[in-house]
């Protein structure tokens, strides 16, 4: 046994249920079936429909509760198309088919059902189901929620032809009634079925012919298992990994999914720096944001979806050094470093000498990124992030930045850091407009030459988002919207 105690077998709750499957040699299954794929394959829960496999349409979205540290269970929505089935282990899947309750034979809908009959809230019905889940998770966490709450919840279903109005009419109906539904009457039998899955807590090792999947506990397992198995590839939320199966294909070979790891989910402080663990999901981290780092707060709020942020990890952003990241040239301007760990050393290096290229990092094969750590932006110091997107929401960066500017006696400009995604292969500072910005009054003159310095800085390329020319515009006309925000 490669991981000492370690199972092969996942179990979790469905349909009120325990159920376990073994996958390391199950006749249809690998550790890489996604979700969506498991269910479909059962004969009861087809509601579950694959539009994009890629994470963008939310027709696939079904929900998981998780016991949270208070003994109750959390319900977080998710794109199943892309999650893989180990995830699921000590969790409950909740999808469209348990929405509704049978009680004497009779069927009695949830009141997301109901409000979306009566607002007319579905035509074809294809986003439906997916629609459904993701006002369940909003249903149970929140009572009366803002336009801002509804529209987040629904920013990762896409609907062709209802339009969206029926739909946030119907959230606003049914989500009265503080979470109470047949759920939380069911709560107390669904947690003692968790717990009895939960209470001897096991890594998951799956060996088969073909593929390996290692799903470790703790840090030390992972970084054992990354020395033995190099070229294995990490996992987090597997929000970019995922894609590589469903849309191109590829086969996984070697994973180690360190998702469980708890050891990795930190957030901390101290008087200079904020220390972020980085397994934290993307929710969290806007959660913890908000107050710390505003700048940082105000990207979350349009990175991805809700389903998106559910899973996907601050670690796989900086893993997957994507040159259109939307958190690293934020990570650049707030001059963080990071943590990398192998099972004999521990270094810690700056973001920016971190990412070496397209899609590419200084990581040794038996690392992994075990900590963010932002130094605390000194009084003085304005930081400010922008992504233009062709949609605002759920929309990958056309081009993203993040600036950061410090002065002199209020006018001389004594530091200053213009970093951008989308620009060039990677994510990259304009050094020769900084260098012109340098140690000169922040007006508008000197703004306009630096523009023009710019435009000429970088050589994009023009792709299905834009052509090279529209993102050196606008390239240069963030600066000017960053001279006129402060
Ligand atoms: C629908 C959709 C919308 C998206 N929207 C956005 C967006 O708005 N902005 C944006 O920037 N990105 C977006 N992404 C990309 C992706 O979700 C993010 O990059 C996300 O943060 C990746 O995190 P993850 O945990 O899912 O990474 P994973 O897929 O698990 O991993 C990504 C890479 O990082 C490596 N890795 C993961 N964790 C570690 C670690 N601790 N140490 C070392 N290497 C590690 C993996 O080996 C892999 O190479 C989107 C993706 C999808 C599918
Ligand atoms: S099928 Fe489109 S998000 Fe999953
Ligand atoms: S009801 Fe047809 S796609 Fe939404």
């Amino acid at each position: 046994m490669i991981i000492q105690n370690s199972t092969n077998i996942i179990k979790f709750v469905l349909d009120d249920k325990i159920v376990e499957l073994n996958l390391s040699n199950h006749p249809q299954l690998k550790p890489t079936t996604t979700i969506l794929n498991y269910l479909r394959s059962l004969p009861n829960h087809k509601g579950v429909k694959e539009g994009c496999a890629e994470g963008d349409c939310g027709a696939c979205t079904v929900v998981l509760g998780e016991l949270n540290e208070n003994n109750k269970i959390s319900y977080k929505s998710v794109t199943s198309c892309i999650v893989f089935l180990p995830v699921i282990h000590g969790k409950q899947l909740i999808t469209v088919e348990n929405i509704a309750q049978i009680k004497d034979g009779k069927t009695i809908l949830h009141p997301i059902q109901q409000a979306i009959i009566e607002t007319n809230g579905s035509q074809c019905g294809y986003c439906t189901p997916g629609i459904i889940m993701s006002l369940f998770t909003l249903y149970k966490n929140f009572n009366n929620p803002s336009l801002e709450i509804v529209e987040d919840a629904l920013t990762g279903n896409l609907c062709r032809c209802t339009g969206y109005k029926p739909v946030i009419d119907a959230a606003s109906k049914a989500c009265t009634k503080n979470g109470i539904d047949h759920f939380t009457e069911k709560e107390p039998e669904i947690i003692k079925l968790l717990e009895s899955i939960n209470s001897n807590k096991q890594a998951i090792s799956i060996v088969s012919k073909y593929q390996k999947y290692f799903r470790p506990l703790t840090l030390k397992q992972a970084l054992i298992l990354k020395e033995k198995y190099p070229s294995a590839i990490l996992i987090n939320g597997a929000s970019d990994i995922a894609i590589k199966q469903t849309k191109n294909k590829e086969f996984l070979t070697e994973i180690i999914d360190i998702s469980s790891i708890d050891e990795l989910k930190y957030f901390s402080e101290d008087n200079n720096y904020f220390y972020f663990g980085t397994g934290l999901i993307l929710e969290k981290l806007k959660a913890i944001s908000k107050n710390n780092l505003p700048p940082l707060y105000n990207i979350l709020k349009i990175f991805g979806s809700l389903q998106i942020r559910n899973t996907a990890t601050i670690g796989g952003n900086i893993g997957s050094a994507s040159p259109i990241s939307d958190l690293l040239p934020l990570l650049f301007t707030y001059k963080s470093m990071i943590k990398l760990k192998s099972s004999k050393n521990e270094r810690t290096i700056k973001i920016s000498e971190f990412i070496k290229g397209y899609r590419s990092t200084d990581i040794h094969t038996n690392e992994i990124i075990t900590e963010v750590i932002i130094p605390k932006p000194q009084k003085g110091v304005i930081i400010n992030s922008y992504k233009i997107s062709k949609r605002k929401d759920l929309d990958i960066s056309t081009v993203s930045a993040a600036f950061r500017i410090e002065f002199e006696n209020n006018k001389i400009i004594k530091n200053i850091i213009l970093a951008f995604g989308g620009m060039a292969e990677t994510t990259k500072r304009a050094t020769k407009t900084e260098n012109f910005l340098l140690n000169k009054n922040w007006n508008m003159q000197n703004v306009e030459q630096a523009m023009n310095i710019l435009y000429n800085e970088f050589e994009p390329i023009s792709d299905a988002r834009a052509e090279a020319d529209s993102r050196k515009i606008a390239c240069k006309n963030l600066l000017l919207k960053f001279w006129l925000d402060i």
